[in-house]
């Protein structure tokens, strides 16, 4: 018999599933990232090249004391969503996107890269084999969280020699809790979160964790979230916590939005930032990258010129900044309340997002399934008009022999709960 192809997930899923009733419980009112689905995807890179995959029951990994992410920290990781259509299918916003991000921060943090196509076969392998856990409650989806760490047992700083990618599924709500309501955010002037020639390009771990002491500061303030500004001149605005930042300006009665620059390498690509620009356009509204002080957003709210602002990412979508504090004071924004440029934006982002209009941009990437009369996945035809490529992962069958099938006798998937905040920070 020939070999299987290295590309090739090995389906080895847990054998102890939960019951519809369990996995409807722990499925009620999920929050962000507290609960996990009962398989995942992990892929290793050994001897100069990526392994074969295998999706396999979720449990705890185990790591060489001495692995290279433990002491110098290279991680990276992605978020995209998978999202309950109408007619019960399951579709994905724009993978590719997330893929090929994931191979600019591996090559940020000297990593090897893995191939677009192996990263979304695994996001529909995995899909596939957990479709019941993709939510269908209005502002639900399924998140998914794909990551890769340097596991060579070595102590030399250099970059590994050996790899894993992961990849888990956890369904979601709202990131903040209370929903879509207006944050209020600080500038942060002590702490900075990238500078040119750093990784703030990238979905680095290490970025985040170097965070957490800003928040920390912005929430002794009295305000949900720390926006960053740049490191050099400590002047122009860069990002909101973990996610892009928009400003609304108006020319001839047409909204502007204008978002800050990708060039000085220092903020991280949003695919909801490039989302929201072309779905701008789209409308006839203006849509400009540019550099936005901090003086220009104060003076811009005491003029009028400006009229709304918010943050945007694939956790929480919009989140529309209410107020805005720092040492020199507070401003508010369009009264404290949710604009409706922000409301438009996030309405058509989701009904793209969730089949509900067109999809002009080929953004949307079917999972292959739609619900039989039974409630169970089934493949689907593709979308009229749609030539993208589709992975076959929905209803494929497992090409691995039957004996190899038997799943190892580990832990299933375990639902985490963490302490819930009132202030508005993540879940
Ligand atoms: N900026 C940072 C630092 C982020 O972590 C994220 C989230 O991924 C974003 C922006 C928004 O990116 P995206 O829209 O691709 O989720
Ligand atoms: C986002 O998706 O917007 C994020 O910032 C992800 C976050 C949980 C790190």
């Amino acid at each position: 018999m020939s070999e299987l192809p290295p590309s090739t997930i090995d389906r080895r899923p847990t054998t102890t599933p939960l019951s519809a009733e369990e996995r409807k419980q722990r499925m009620d009112n999920p929050g962000f990232g507290r609960v996990f689905t009962e398989n995942m995807v992990s892929i290793r890179y050994a001897d100069g090249a990526w392994q074969r995959g295998l999706l396999e029951p979720y449990a705890p990994i185990t790591l060489d004391p001495a692995a290279s992410v433990l002491h110098y920290g290279q991680a990276i990781f992605e978020g995209f969503k998978a999202y309950r259509l109408a007619d019960g299918g399951i579709v994905t916003f724009r993978p590719d996107a997330n893929a090929r991000r994931f191979a600019s921060s591996a090559r940020r943090l000297a990593m090897p890269e893995l191939p677009v196509e192996r990263f979304l076969k695994a996001a529909d392998v995995l899909i596939a084999q957990e479709r019941d856990w993709v939510p269908s409650k209005p502002g639900e989806s399924l998140y998914m969280r794909p990551l890769m760490i340097a596991t060579e047992g070595a102590l030399g700083v250099r970059p590994a020699k050996d790899y894993l990618f992961l990849l888990f599924a956890s369904p979601a709500g709202a990131y903040f809790p209370g929903g879509v309501k207006p944050v209020t955010v600080w500038i942060s002037e002590d702490y900075v979160r990238a500078a040119p020639g750093g990784t703030g390009m990238a979905k680095f771990a290490g970025n985040y964790g170097a965070s957490l002491v800003a928040q920390r500061q912005a929430q002794g303030e009295g305000c949900d979230q720390v926006v960053w500004i740049d490191a050099c001149e400590r002047k122009y605005v860069e990002e909101m916590g973990g996610m892009n930042i928009f400003f609304v300006f108006e020319e001839n009665g047409k909204p502007v939005l204008v978002t800050p620059e990708l060039s000085s390498g220092t903020l991280l690509p949003g695919i909801t930032r490039d989302s929201l620009l072309t779905l701008a356009r789209d409308l006839g509204w203006g849509a400009v990258e540019r550099k936005v002080t901090v003086d220009e957003w104060g003076e811009a709210l005491a003029s009028g010129k400006m009229k709304e602002a918010f943050a945007c990412g694939t956790a929480a979508v919009i989140t529309p900044i209410g107020t805005v504090k720092s040492k020199r004071g507070t401003w508010s924004v369009h009264g404290g309340e949710t604009g409706p440029v922000a409301s438009k934006l996030r309405e058509l982002l989701l009904d793209i997002q969730h089949g509900r209009v067109a999809d002009p941009h080929g953004w949307v990437h079917r999972v292959v399934l739609v619900r039989d009369a039974r409630g169970r996945g089934r493949a689907a035809p593709r979308p009229a008009g749609r030539a993208r490529r589709r992975p076959r992962a929905a209803a494929a069958p497992s090409r691995v022999p039957r004996a190899a099938r038997r799943a190892p006798a580990r832990a299933r998937a375990a639902s985490r709960t963490t302490a819930r905040s009132p202030r508005r920070r993540p879940r």
